[in-house]
């Protein structure tokens, strides 16, 4: 093989890896996020959520987070806080969800317990069906 043809193919072999690297995050971008979205509602399955852990959806365009509690089962909240809509983010270890802007707090049923939010968080229903979670 001469110079040349290595020289071509490392540049194809560049061109692609290149071409990847940006096409694969618009895609992502662009893909809906995880969970079946159907008339408003998402469906995610049961075992995407363990019992004290959560998981990020979107529910009719809304970014919220849903939270399977030791006590009381699955719950889904809007993520976006009521003060300025920063996204809240759960804190595990607190039982709380808390907003990195300001500080405001709101506990599971998305009550505010401190800071400048002025109401409680958006909360979604929730059904589980079998094997599944519908959420909205
Ligand atoms: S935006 Fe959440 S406390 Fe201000």
């Amino acid at each position: 093989m001469d110079r040349r043809r290595v020289l071509k193919s490392l540049l194809v072999l560049l061109g692609s890896a290149l071409s990847v690297s940006l096409i694969y995050p618009l895609v992502r971008y662009l893909a809906p996020p995880s969970g079946a979205e159907q008339g408003g509602k998402v469906t995610i399955k049961k075992s995407e959520v363990e019992v004290g852990s959560s998981k990020d959806i979107v529910v009719r365009n809304i970014p919220a987070i849903v939270i399977n509690t030791p006590e009381k089962g699955f719950i889904a909240l809007s993520k976006v806080c009521t003060h300025l809509g920063c996204l809240v983010q759960y804190e595990k270890s607190k039982n709380r969800l808390l907003c990195p802007c300001h500080g405001g707090v709101y506990n599971l049923e998305g009550t505010v317990i401190s800071g400048p939010p002025p109401k409680p968080l958006q909360k979604f229903a929730v059904k589980v069906e079998g094997d599944s979670v519908v959420i909205g």
